[in-house]
């Protein structure tokens, strides 16, 4: 990550994948081994966006892949570009939605194994919680909450008599400070957290070198955040491209995340050097949130 003098590199100017730097090699070719080559990971809802960028990386350390997506024709071409990366090992897509007992099944039954478990699944729309019935946090609860949960229950016990396990749960920002018309969001998202919390400091997973964290992104540049814009644009009567610069304004960084740099996050979560961290909440989100902790 860091050039022979020190000198930190762009790692994720425009290319940055074409260049083959998804490996984790520096513009000098230098690489960190994250010592996970040959490791199986089940990355879910990772044809575009967050996990998309999190299978990429994870190729690029050379471990195989099972990746997900409902819309079948863009994961299997998301899969074709993630098998031409430089070092990448087996990917398999198995196409449907994580959010039912089926497609988990599928998706679990295509991996030999599962060393690394990323969760994700799209996020739930945004609106008012008026508006909102039983059926709609259902479906949250379903997407955001109880499929990890599931996924973990399926994988966890098998990683710690293995002696490795890696669960990255893509959640949100707004676990941290809600964001109000994600109040679906916020909610489900906030129980599979503190349940979370708890299952991370079992002894019987964390003794076992078993780990597992949340990545919490602010705001990035995907497909999602345009939708969350347009939610958010209905209720101010603003344009997107107005609540779009106003929202890059609040950044320090004064920029949106990119996928990739989300990805290489990820795989460093994911890496054998990574097997003292666990219960955490990192956030990403180029300083946005204005807390000490
Ligand atoms: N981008 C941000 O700034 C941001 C900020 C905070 C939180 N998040 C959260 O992070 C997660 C990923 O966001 P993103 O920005 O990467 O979204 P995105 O660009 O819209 O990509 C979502 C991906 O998930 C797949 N997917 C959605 N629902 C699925 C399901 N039920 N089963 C299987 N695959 C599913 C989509 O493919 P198909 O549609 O074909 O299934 C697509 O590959 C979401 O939960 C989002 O709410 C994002």
């Amino acid at each position: 990550m860091v050039g022979p003098k020190g000198v930190a590199r762009d790692r994720y100017s425009p290319g940055w994948f074409a260049r083959g730097n998804a490996a984790g090699t520096d513009d000098e070719g230098n690489t960190m081994d994250l010592g996970i080559k040959g490791k199986w990971a089940l990355v879910c809802a990772a044809s575009k966006g967050l996990g998309k960028g999190c299978a990429a990386a994870l190729a690029g350390e050379g471990v195989n892949l099972v990746v997900t997506a409902r819309g079948a024709e863009a994961l299997e071409a998301t899969a074709a570009e993630l098998r031409q990366l430089p070092g990448a090992g087996q990917v398999i897509a198995v196409a449907g939605d994580i959010a039912t007992p089926a497609a988990r099944a599928a998706a679990l039954a295509a991996c030999p194994q599962v060393d690394i478990l990323v969760n994700n699944a799209g996020g739930p729309p945004p609106g008012d919680f008026r508006d909102w019935g039983r059926d709609d946090w259902l479906k949250a609860i379903d997407a955001n909450m109880l499929a990890p949960i599931e996924l973990i229950k399926a994988t966890v016990d098998a990683m710690a008599e293995r002696g490795f396990g890696r669960v990255v749960n893509i959640t949100s920002g707004a676990v941290k400070a809600p964001i109000d018309v994600l109040g679906l969001s916020n909610g489900a998202r906030s129980g599979l957290t503190g349940f979370l919390a708890g299952l991370a400091r079992q002894p019987r997973l964390a003794s076992r070198n078993v780990t597992i964290n949340n990545l919490l992104p602010g705001v990035f540049e995907t497909d999602r955040i345009r939708t969350t814009l347009q939610g958010m644009a209905a209720k101010t009567g603003k344009s997107v491209e107005q609540l779009k610069d106003e929202r890059r304004a609040t950044i320090p960084a004064k920029r949106y995340g990119t996928a990739q740099e989300f990805g290489q996050v990820c795989a460093f979560i994911c890496s054998a050097q990574a097997a003292y961290l666990t219960g955490q909440n990192i956030l990403l989100d180029g300083g946005a949130y204005p807390g000490t902790f």
